[in-house]
């Protein structure tokens, strides 16, 4: 008796939801539907807007001394490691557009207990990831005051309880609330103001480029390889969290104008932009500086630092600055709609409550949704110092984009049938290296980021077997 029960709750586990089904559900939550609006242009900027944030303006001063000129290639191979999932990406959500990304890909392949742990993973890549940029804010923030007021708002209000005479990290909420306001206009609304916020960031690290390679010096370039190979992979690790985001375009999916076109375009597209942009920061900043001088202590914006150095002036700094406040309140912006849109998947199948399904009818929006993810996260953002946090996003995203790698191969032998409007090229290389650099960057990860991860993992599965398993949709059509 008891092993005829563990056939049928492993057959429960790890049922898969039938493509066509998660296909056809796209669009349409409890009480509305959500409103096709997105162009090709607005998606490669959403993802290009998730993904250029604050790695690149702070990520140079620990990524340098780790691997000295030849951070350059660190950012190449960070790249290529991206690409592979990227490419994974681009074909299941050209196959699949729905909003739920990577854990609606997961349902369709690799069934129920793994979707969920996905979109489990996918909680520390957008609502967890997007408090934690969210806290730093405050600090871009007075460094552009102080170099254009010579005053700042007092660290009480910018920084967590218990960090520098932190009381609450207002400026965290502020901008949690700011991107809410935005969101509950729409996701056309939210996708220009988004468009404008990354052309800004682009003008200004292209400006970062010109004052960098003013002062450029071939000198500063030998050896340009002073830490080895080694040096290269630790340094090639730690600039992977600069790359997470590119994926952002696919949780709008069921808000994309032709979808299926699109969101793959969209996919490379951001990638491809975002990789020529770091490669170029990269280069321009070891060239204008030697590369002993970056230091992996100091929290202030690297690249401001780079560019009053090479100026002798301070007002390349303070456009920076400003660079870094717009790029933050993009990420902030995009992530935040991606972690509602998973949401809104999640709960369509049953595994979340139905309020996350709920769009207003008449702004095609999931208020309800909108309004709880904000909550937690102006919470987690005003009241935890995050700091620490940056690796345990990074881990959840990459075993996110593991499962998708998986995924390509496995819906390429369970449904050949389906129309793919992107394949992955050199099929199955492609997406098997793209599981293998996924562990290898995993691996590099500290152990005690590692523990964290097993502990959000635990938690994840208490709640699935409490709500999801019991409530799941999929399951309750089993009888
Ligand atoms: N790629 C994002 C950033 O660098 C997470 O801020």
């Amino acid at each position: 008796m008891a092993s005829v029960d563990m056939a049928s709750v492993a057959h429960r586990l790890f049922r898969t939801k039938p493509t066509d089904q998660i296909i056809a559900e796209g669009g349409h939550g409890e009480g509305g539907e959500l409103r096709r609006t997105m162009t090709l242009w607005q998606l490669t900027l959403f993802s290009v807007g998730a993904t250029l944030g604050t790695g690149i303006f702070v990520i140079l001063g620990q990524a340098v001394p780790k691997a000295g000129p030849a951070v350059v290639i660190a950012f190449v191979l960070a790249a290529v490691t991206a690409l592979f999932s990227a490419l994974s990406y681009a074909e299941l959500a050209g196959t699949i557009p729905v909003a739920g990304s990577s854990y609606s890909y997961a349902y369709a392949t690799l069934g129920e207990l793994v979707a969920w742990v996905c979109g489990w993973c996918l909680m520390l890549e957008y609502a967890v990831s997007v408090a934690a940029v969210a806290v730093g804010w405050g600090e871009y923030l007075n460094h552009f005051f102080r170099d254009l007021f010579g005053w700042e708002l007092p660290a009480s209000v910018t920084h967590s309880p218990g960090v520098q005479g932190g009381v609450l990290n207002l400026t965290a909420i502020l901008i949690v609330l700011l991107a809410t306001w935005l969101l509950l206009r729409g996701a056309s609304e939210s996708a220009t103001a988004n468009a404008i916020f990354v052309m800004i960031k682009v003008v200004v690290l292209v400006f970062f480029c010109l004052v960098a390679f003013a002062a450029f010096s071939t000198g500063n370039l030998t050896p340009f390889v002073p830490m080895g190979v080694a040096g290269i992979t630790a340094a090639a690790s730690q600039v992977f969290f600069s790359y997470i985001g590119f994926d952002a375009a696919s949780t709008a999916g069921e808000e994309a104008k032709n979808p299926r076109r699109d969101l793959p375009l969209a996919i490379v597209f951001s990638l491809l932009i975002v990789t020529v942009v770091y490669v170029a920061v990269a280069l321009a900043a070891v060239g204008a500086m030697p590369w002993r001088q970056f230091d992996p202590e100091s929290t202030e914006a690297s690249l401001a630092l780079i560019a009053d150095r090479a100026t002798g002036a301070t007002w390349p700094g303070l456009i920076i600055s400003f660079g870094a406040v717009v790029a933050i309140a993009s990420v902030v912006l995009t992530v935040l709609y991606g972690q509602t849109r998973i949401l809104f998947a999640m709960a369509r199948d049953g595994l979340i409550p139905k309020i996350f399904e709920k769009v207003d009818p008449r702004r095609q929006v999931p208020v309800a949704n909108t309004l709880i993810v904000a909550a937690f996260v102006s919470v987690l953002a005003g009241f935890i110092p995050l700091g620490q946090l940056a690796e345990a996003t990074s881990i959840g995203t990459l075993f996110a984009f593991a499962i998708v790698n998986v995924g390509v191969l496995v819906l390429r032998r369970t449904r050949p049938d389906l129309p793919r409007s992107f394949r992955t090229p050199f099929f199955p290389i492609t997406p098997i290296l793209g599981v293998i650099f996924c562990v290898i960057v995993m691996l590099g990860l500290a152990g005690v980021t590692w523990l964290a991860f097993a502990i959000w993992m635990l938690v994840g599965l208490a709640a699935y077997f409490l709500y999801g398993y019991r409530h799941s949709r999929l399951n309750r059509s089993l009888g």
